[in-house]
């Protein structure tokens, strides 16, 4: 399956929703989650992140493993999301900043 990650928080570009062949993503406040039993890893979500917050589960960045569990949980308790929209307000400011999980929204 593909994980999205700690840079997602805050920012929510939603570009990767649209490619999605199975409708994978889904929205919570501040962050989207993939649901591992729909992901077929087609891998085309990847390269759509403007921040690069989408990995494959094995590839998942050293300190963030928590996220696979992470996304499957949060999969099952938020809806699926299949249009872009806008960007969260201070996505910008967002970006790139480290360890944003204590900041996620449920
Ligand atoms: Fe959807 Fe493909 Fe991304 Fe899996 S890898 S979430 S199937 S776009
Ligand atoms: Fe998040 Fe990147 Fe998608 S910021 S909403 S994983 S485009």
């Amino acid at each position: 399956t593909f994980v999205v990650t700690d840079n997602c928080i805050k920012c929510k570009f939603t570009d990767c929703v649209e490619v999605c062949p199975v409708d994978a993503f889904h929205e919570g406040p501040n962050f989207l989650a993939i649901d591992p039993d729909e992901c077929i890893d087609c891998t085309l979500c990847e390269p759509e992140c403007p921040i690069n917050a989408i990995y494959p589960e094995d590839d998942v960045p050293a300190g963030q493993e928590g996220f696979t569990a992470l996304n499957k949980e949060l999969a099952k308790a938020w809806p699926v999301i299949t249009v872009r929209k806008d960007a969260l307000p201070d996505a910008k400011e967002w970006e790139n900043k480290p360890d944003k999980l204590k900041l996620l929204e449920r």
